[in-house]
């Protein structure tokens, strides 16, 4: 059993850290993942998954809580995602069992894990997913999945482990089969392992999900999803940045970041030790955008292409009218928003039936930035008379909508010069 007294819990008032920009709005989570290590320090084994879009935090949580684990004498291994390239199969745990191998546990688990690794390296040159494996591979996997499970439990007799998995939604499917088998297997160990996912990267039709839908629908594991912070957090940082309150400013970083706080981070760096900026001297720089052009090079062509056209409608937009602009039936629209919907490039809007909104208004920027200006000439043109033939057809679309639409259509403001002559 562990030696490792159990962490007291982490009080709100310690959220920041001395050094650091502070830590705002995640004392709720703080204390998930508090009393989650707290049970797994003394005995029952649990996983946490972090969920959330790009920027929304997950990293910096994990960081927190590694840094609450490093200060009460236990120890954090991570696997962190290097790439989206393919991964040979069960890299994740490589990974892990490897970070042990520089510590000063005693030599026989130093020994276990030695071979074991080998044995991994080696392992199973016949298929790369599950599915494929054939008879001699299966009973091979499932040595090596023992193995590995072996030298875990091991390690968390010694001391409480903390496992960190970092953006790991794309590990090898031998990886995640081995987390599935692991999810019953930790219930009675001090592990606690800790997996980020970004929500924005799920695949619907992957067929590595049956694994990961095993692991998120497991009674050990428990599902934190990270949301985008209020503007009350935006001021709380704000204020710890310049020492003082500012209301203006930290409405003008709520509303241009819409809480998510990488935008908020990026928007206030080129002022850290400066005065505090006017909300009109507030930018993003290029590298910050690219995290957002990431997630649009991220769709398929064909559905990017038509988010563009949505972008040209506005950040609420209207299934019929961008069906009537692409000239395309509406089922056919709807099918090609299945992706976008899934990984939360666009929501339903709450204004109905057949409408949708950018999760963000600067995923709308990227995509209308992508097309040229005769591109965006041309869609305008069409969505006038989009909505012209809408108007005929009042019956179905209320004025309010029109307005809406038709407002959303106009250039905007930036434009606004080329578009008065
Ligand atoms: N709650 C928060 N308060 C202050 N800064 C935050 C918060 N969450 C994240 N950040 C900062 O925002 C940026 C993005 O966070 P990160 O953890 O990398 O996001 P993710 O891993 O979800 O993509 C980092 O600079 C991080 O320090
Ligand atoms: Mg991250």
């Amino acid at each position: 059993m562990s030696s490792t007294a159990p962490p007291s819990p982490i009080p709100a008032s310690s959220q920041s850290f001395a050094s650091e920009p502070p830590l705002v709005g995640r004392a709720a989570v703080i204390g998930r993942l508090d009393a989650a290590l707290t049970s797994a320090f003394t005995g029952t084994g649990r996983i946490c998954l972090l969920v959330g879009e790009p920027g929304i935090g997950k990293t910096r949580m994990a960081e927190a809580l590694e840094k609450r684990v490093t200060a009460s004498g236990a120890r954090c291994a991570w696997a962190q995602c290097h790439s989206m390239e393919t991964e040979p199969p069960l890299w994740l745990w490589t990974n892990i069992l490897r970070g042990y191998l520089d510590t000063s546990f005693a030599d026989d688990i130093r020994q276990i894990l030695d071979e074991r690794i080998c044995e991994l390296t080696r392992f199973p040159e016949e298929g790369n997913l599950p599915g494929d494996w054939t008879t001699s591979a299966v009973g091979a996997g499932y040595r090596v999945f023992d193995a590995i499970t072996q030298v875990l439990k091991r390690l968390s007799e010694q001391q409480p482990l903390v496992l960190l998995l970092d953006d790991r939604q794309w590990a090898d499917a031998a990886s995640l089969r081995l987390l599935s088998y692991l999810v019953v297997e930790i219930a009675r160990w001090s592990v606690l392992l800790v997996w980020t996912l970004r929500t924005t990267e799920f695949d619907p039709k992957d067929s590595r999900n049956k694994h990961l839908s095993y692991v998120l629908g497991h009674r050990r594991s428990e599902r934190i999803v990270l949301k985008r912070i209020a503007e009350a957090d935006v001021a709380d940082y704000v204020t710890a940045l310049f020492g003082e309150a500012d209301v203006t400013l930290s409405r003008s970083v709520f509303e241009k970041s819409e809480g998510n706080p990488f935008f908020m981070v990026e928007l206030l760096r080129p002022w850290i030790d400066e005065k505090p900026p006017k909300p009109h001297e507030l930018k993003l720089s290029n590298h910050a955008l690219d995290i957002m052009r990431q997630r649009v090079r991220k769709l398929n062509a064909t559905t990017r292409g038509l988010l563009s056209v949505a972008a040209v409608i506005g950040r609420t937009f209207d299934l019929k009218i961008l069906s009537y602009l692409v000239e395309c039936e509406e089922a056919a629209v709807l099918d090609l928003l299945d992706e976008p919907l899934a990984n939360e490039t666009i929501v339903p809007s709450s204004e109905g039936f057949g409408r949708f909104v950018f999760g963000h208004e600067l995923i709308r920027e990227v995509l209308y930035e992508g097309l040229n200006a005769a591109e965006r000439g041309s869609w305008r043109l069409r969505a006038g008379e989009a909505l012209e033939r809408r108007r005929e057809s009042a019956r179905e679309v209320a004025t309010t909508d029109l307005t809406h639409h038709f407002v959303s259509a106009l250039p905007r403001a930036t434009d606004g010069e080329k578009w008065k002559g």
